[in-house]
C-alpha cells in the first residue's frame, strides 16, 4: 500500500481511515452559551463524540461553549448566516421566530414529566420544529434541561411576594406576563449578563434551573431560592436549513442517531445533575431555600395559570388544545 511504501522511506503517514476522514471532513461549528458541566454542556460534548465514532470521524462538532462565539441574542442570526451550522437555544429565545413556541413558556404548563415528554416527543412537538423551517431554520430535536426555580434578595413564598421585584427574563412575552400579572417588573437580558445585573442590583430576582444557578454562581448574588418548578426550560437543537439539507443521506441518518441517543441519555442525566446541584448549593452557599410544598404548587399553578388566555390566539387556538388533552 501507499502507506508502507511512504513508511518505507521513513514517512509517517496518517492510516487510511484518518486520511479519508481529513480529506472529507465536514465540519459543523456548535455555538452555545452555557457552561460545559451543564446539562447543554454535557449533551453537546457527548452528541460531537457519537457523530465522530457513528460517521468515522468524517463528521467533525466544534462545539463552542459559554458564548465564546455568539451569545444570545447574536446566535440565531449567525445560524441563518451560516457563520455556525449549530445551535441550541432556549425554547423561549424562538418565540420571536414563531409565537407557537410562547405554549412551553406557560407557567406550569407540564404537570408531569410524562407529559412533558409526551407533547414535546409528539404531534404538539412535530408542530414547533416544522414551524421554524419558513426561517431557514432545521429543528433537530429537543433537549431537556429541567424546570425553572426563582431567586432573589427578598423571600417568595406566594405568588403575592412577586409584586415590586424586577426579574430578570428571557426574551419571550409569556415569561413577561407571568411576572407582570403580579406586579412585578421585568428586564430582558443575555444569560452571560444576568450575574453581573444581580450583584450591581439592577435586578433583584431571576428564574431558572438549578443548573444555570449553580453554574454561573448565581446564588453567590442572591439570597433567597424559591423550588417552584413553575416553568419549562428546554433546548431546541437548530441546524442551518440549506447546510443541513445539502449533507450527503447517509450522514444525516448518522446524525440524527448521535442525536437521539443523546437526548435519551439526557432525560435522565438532566435531572440527576440538577439534584447534585442543589446538594453543592446547599453546601457551599448561605442561600436560603424554601421548597413549596405539593399544595403550595397547586396553589401557585391556580394563580399563574390566569394569564393562558391571553396568549391563546398567539399560540393558536389547535395547538392549546392538543396541550389541553395532555394535561387532562
Ligand atoms: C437563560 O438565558 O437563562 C438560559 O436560556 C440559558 C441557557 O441556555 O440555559
Amino acid at each position: 500500500s501507499f502507506q508502507s511504501f511512504f513508511a518505507s522511506l521513513g514517512f509517517n503517514l496518517p492510516s487510511d481511515e484518518e486520511q479519508v476522514g481529513m480529506e472529507d471532513q465536514i465540519v459543523i461549528k456548535f455555538s452555545h452559551v452555557v457552561a460545559e458541566n451543564t446539562p447543554k454542556g454535557l449533551a453537546a460534548n457527548r452528541f460531537a463524540n457519537l457523530v465522530d465514532e457513528y460517521t468515522n470521524h468524517r463528521v467533525k462538532i466544534e462545539v463552542y461553549p459559554n458564548q465564546s462565539l455568539y451569545s444570545d441574542h447574536e446566535e440565531i442570526d449567525a445560524l441563518q448566516k451560516n457563520k455556525v451550522q449549530m445551535i441550541a437555544p432556549t425554547t423561549s429565545k424562538v418565540t420571536n421566530l414563531s409565537k407557537k413556541w410562547l405554549l412551553l413558556d406557560l407557567p406550569y404548563v407540564f404537570p408531569t414529566d410524562a407529559a412533558l415528554q409526551e407533547a414535546l416527543n409528539g404531534e404538539v412537538g412535530e408542530e414547533l420544529l416544522t414551524s421554524l423551517n419558513v426561517t431557514g431554520i432545521e429543528g433537530l430535536a429537543f433537549w431537556s434541561n429541567n424546570y425553572k426555580q426563582m431567586t432573589s434578595n427578598k423571600p417568595i413564598r406566594h405568588p403575592r411576594d412577586l409584586s415590586g421585584k424586577n426579574f430578570r427574563i428571557m426574551p419571550s412575552v409569556v415569561l413577561q406576563s407571568q411576572f407582570q400579572h403580579f406586579g412585578a417588573t421585568t428586564s430582558e437580558l443575555e444569560f452571560n449578563d444576568t450575574f453581573k445585573s444581580l450583584e450591581i442590583n439592577k435586578t433583584d430576582s431571576q428564574e431558572n434551573t438549578i443548573s444555570n444557578i449553580y453554574s454561573k454562581k448565581l446564588y453567590e448574588v442572591q439570597n433567597y431560592l424559591t423550588i417552584s418548578d413553575h416553568g419549562y426550560l428546554g433546548y431546541v437543537v437548530l441546524m442551518n436549513k440549506p447546510f443541513w439539507d445539502k449533507l450527503p443521506p447517509d450522514i444525516r441518518k448518522q446524525i440524527q442517531r448521535a442525536m437521539d441517543d443523546t437526548l435519551k441519555w439526557l432525560w435522565i442525566k438532566s435531572n440527576e445533575l440538577n439534584q447534585e446541584q442543589l446538594r453543592e448549593i446547599k453546601q457551599k452557599s448561605n442561600i436560603d431555600i424554601y421548597q413549596l410544598s405539593d399544595e403550595e404548587k397547586k396553589k401557585w399553578m391556580n394563580e399563574m395559570t390566569v394569564i393562558y388566555p391571553e396568549f391563546e390566539s398567539m399560540i393558536g387556538p389547535d395547538l392549546m388544545r392538543k396541550m389541553e388533552v395532555i394535561r387532562e
